[in-house]
């Protein structure tokens, strides 16, 4: 059994992204930027932020947090966007989900200049993913595949099982194995015999949100295990995945940790868009 290492490989992709930085600022003379929005002040997602600025810096992409009031009135927000899509220096804007209930989460998105949206959540991205043309790839999903990839894992043929239809992990994750050539099944909280689908799986990505739900009766022998979750264990508070991995462990071939597995690579995809948003924006003024 291999356990997949999120966190080493975040750490290499970071290593050689912080040179590509520097080589680049050389060329053009200037740094990437994300500006990162944070509406209220909800725990989880300060702490998701404040994750997003450090690896930023580490890596020598500019990073501007905005923290903005939960009684934010919507078209301040989009006002906001405007002004972001408009300022040259900036190359990258997410919005930090949830937003408050008062503010619709669509219009908001679709605001972000798609060529900005480094979430790639912009009805434009995720158009062009479906039809498999070039875009910005939801930096969660992308961080799957580059963790399938870094293990050598043959997806082709494979049978994977995504349990999850969410719109940011599930059916993007769903899309980029299909374009990989594995048999893709997704089921949620709704299928029957779950565990029935579940347990036919060459590779289980697991993304439902539920602490420890998953357990070995779940799982193939041999099987690949991916855990997306990031939750607080009831019992103890500590973080904690949607696998219990102590029985999981036992019948995979290979498995992601909670911390350290999917959590650190979907951070580096976010660099990594937001690099790739960087460089197009140069091109286009370059060209
Ligand atoms: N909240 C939880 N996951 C995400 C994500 O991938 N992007 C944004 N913007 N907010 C989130």
């Amino acid at each position: 059994m291999t356990i997949i290492d999120g966190k080493q490989l975040s750490i290499t992709l970071k290593q050689h992204m912080k040179e590509d930085v520097l080589y680049y600022k050389r060329i053009y003379s200037r740094l990437p930027k994300l500006t990162v929005i944070l509406v209220g002040d909800d725990a989880g997602s300060q702490s998701y932020v404040r994750g997003k600025e450090k690896a930023s810096l580490e890596i020598g992409i500019l990073n501007e947090t905005i923290a903005l009031p939960e009684i934010i009135e919507e078209e301040t927000l989009l006002n906001l966007i405007n002004k972001l899509n408009n300022d040259e220096t900036v190359d990258g804007i997410l919005v930090q989900l949830p937003l408050p209930e008062h503010i619709d989460k669509t219009r908001v998105l679709e605001r972000i200049r798609f060529d900005k949206d480094v979430d790639g959540f912009h009805p434009v991205n995720v158009a062009a993913l479906w039809q498999k043309k070039s875009c910005i790839v939801p930096c969660t999903p992308k961080g799957i595949i580059t963790l399938l990839k870094s293990a050598n894992i043959q997806i082709a043929g494979k049978n994977a099982v995504i349990m999850g239809r969410s719109e940011i992990v599930g059916l993007p994750t769903a899309k980029l194995l299909l374009d990989q050539d594995a048999s893709v099944t997704i089921v949620h909280s709704k299928t029957e015999n779950l565990k029935k689908i579940t347990s036919q799986a060459d590779i289980l990505i697991v993304a439902i949100g539920r602490p420890r739900y998953v357990t070995g009766e779940f799982i193939k022998e041999g099987a690949v295990v991916i855990d997306v979750g990031v939750n607080r264990d009831p019992q103890t508070n500590k973080l904690c995945g949607d696998c219990d991995f102590e029985s999981c462990v036992t019948k995979a071939s290979y498995i992601t940790k909670v911390p350290g597995g999917v959590g650190p690579m979907t951070i580096c995809c976010l660099l990594q868009n937001t690099l790739e948003a960087y460089l197009n924006h140069m091109e286009e003024k370059y060209d």
